[in-house]
């Protein structure tokens, strides 16, 4: 690979800002240039008119009056639901998860289904613009297989794992195992996938989780066994990633029944090695800066402590919270915790395969948020929740997220004419005299306006992603 020299409007978050103080570190440069270096990292990001000496004879890609932006990081998306995004007859979550998402879930024991899928789930990510995801994967090993394979043909960043079940009920037969099975398949992906394509956790595209799909669906003694199963690879950088808090129907929803079932104090205990009844510790902690936990819609402060306290991040998903209507996670009150909240699609859960309508979508449910609850996100904040928090919940801020110098450089190229709606709006759109919020103006209008036509480019690592 030779340099390359990208000219566009960048807009990114520079630097490593705490959640409350992104708007700071927004970067914004109209007439922009990103240059990448022959080993796909940042080696500059600039006004075109201080490109330096060095690169002015360098290969030249004009996409003005296009934009540059870091790619998408989607911390929670379920392969296996592919094709289940839209599921009508199942309601809430325990419900939709029998009716619907079982079965769905099901046919990936078909190769071929699988296969099929696999492509599929990568070409709507490439559309979508997700550069780096935590993926929430099948059951059966032959469809990660072919889900990690996919992944690394076409290069794109991928953490995941299959999604683990020892118990439940008769509809989720097809994907729950026996308690040794399910940690000798998880045992087995880790061996075959972890850094598989460079074979150092530090520079690969693919990373494993081990991925119980919630508290309800494994028995005590597979949150136990993967305790142990976790301690034992925890230094070799494999990922922890599950649901937590998700729907709290009082007496029957997923929350209550957790822990009645397993007669904790709290949801997350389970997840912290005091599955015991009383929440007595009966194994290891599944926390840590490597792990991601799911919607939190409803923690109490214990939790949210907790998981501070480990550096546990969320993945925050509203427009599932609102296709299952699951409530909406409390937005300061979360962020005041000091855990990392970064965006989720959670597909199919949520209908929408795009960050920036996860983004959206936040903006929207935050503002509604009762009294003094209700906040009106800064558009910095929500670019930065939909790409460089999403680097920093899969603890690789240091490899990307941003456009700093020596990053490696994944990135969108966005070309608003593409959409009619975005172009108008950006040409139109009333901006302030302040040049600070008209700044503010125009990146919110370029958030809320992107559809996946206006995604014309997408790289990793400094290599173009083909969707085809
Ligand atoms: N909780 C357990 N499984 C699931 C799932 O597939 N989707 C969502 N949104 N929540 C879950
Ligand atoms: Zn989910």
């Amino acid at each position: 690979m030779v340099s390359q020299v990208h000219l566009g409007h960048i807009f990114h978050i520079a630097g490593s800002p705490a959640a409350g103080a992104v708007s700071d570190a927004l970067v914004d440069v109209p007439d922009g240039a990103l240059i990448i270096d022959d080993s796909g990292r940042v080696a500059f990001c600039g006004p075109r008119s201080d490109i330096p000496a060095e690169y002015r004879a360098e290969k030249v890609f004009d996409h003005r009056p296009g934009f540059l932006l870091p790619g998408f990081v989607d911390t929670h998306i379920h392969f296996p639901q592919t094709f289940a995004g839209d599921a009508y007859g199942g309601g809430q979550l325990l419900e939709w998860l029998e009716l619907c998402i079982y079965p769905a879930e099901s046919r990936y024991a078909d190769p071929e289904f699988a296969r099929r899928a696999a492509a599929e789930f990568c070409a709507r990510r490439i559309a979508a613009g997700t550069t780096a995801a935590m993926v929430f994967g099948s059951a059966f090993p032959h469809a990660q297989d072919a889900l990690f394979a996919e992944t690394r043909r076409r290069g794109l960043r991928m953490v995941g794992g299959r999604g683990i079940q020892t118990t439940g009920e008769p509809a989720a037969a097809p994907l729950i195992t026996s308690e040794d099975d399910a940690i000798r398949l998880t045992g087995e992906e880790i061996g075959k996938w972890h850094a598989a394509d460079t074979g150092e956790v530090g520079t690969a595209l693919l990373h494993v989780a081990i991925v119980p799909r919630f508290s309800l669906a494994v028995t005590r003694t597979t949150l136990k066994n993967l305790g142990e199963l976790y301690d034992s690879v925890r230094g070799r950088g494999v990922y922890f990633h599950t649901h937590l808090n998700e729907n709290n129907r009082p007496g029957t929803g997923e929350v209550d029944s957790t822990k009645q079932a397993y007669g904790v104090t709290t949801y997350l205990d389970t997840y912290d090695g005091k599955f015991l009844p009383g929440s007595a510790t009966g194994g290891k902690s599944l926390l840590g800066r490597r792990s991601i936990l799911a919607h939190c819609v409803h923690c109490q402060d214990a939790e949210l402590r907790r998981m501070a306290e480990t550096g546990t991040s969320v993945a925050h998903c509203p427009v599932s919270q609102q296709f299952l209507g699951s409530g909406t996670m409390p937005w300061k009150r979360t962020l005041a915790s000091g855990v990392t909240v970064a965006a989720g699609t959670d597909y199919g859960g949520g209908d929408e395969w795009l960050i920036p309508q996860v983004l959206s979508a936040a903006f929207k449910v935050h503002i509604s948020e009762p009294g003094e609850l209700g906040v009106s996100m800064h558009p910095a904040e929500m670019l930065f929740t939909g790409t460089l928090a999403g680097a920093r919940a899969l603890d690789m801020e240091d490899r990307f997220g941003n456009f700093d110098i020596g990053k490696e450089a994944d990135f969108l190229v966005i070309e608003p004419g593409r959409v009619p709606a975005l172009e108008s709006s950006l040409a139109f759109g009333i901006r302030s005299d302040d040049p600070a919020l008209a700044r503010d103006q125009t990146l919110f209008a370029l958030l809320m306006g992107i559809r996946e036509p206006a995604i014309t480019e997408v790289y990793v690592r400094g290599r173009r992603v083909d969707a085809a």
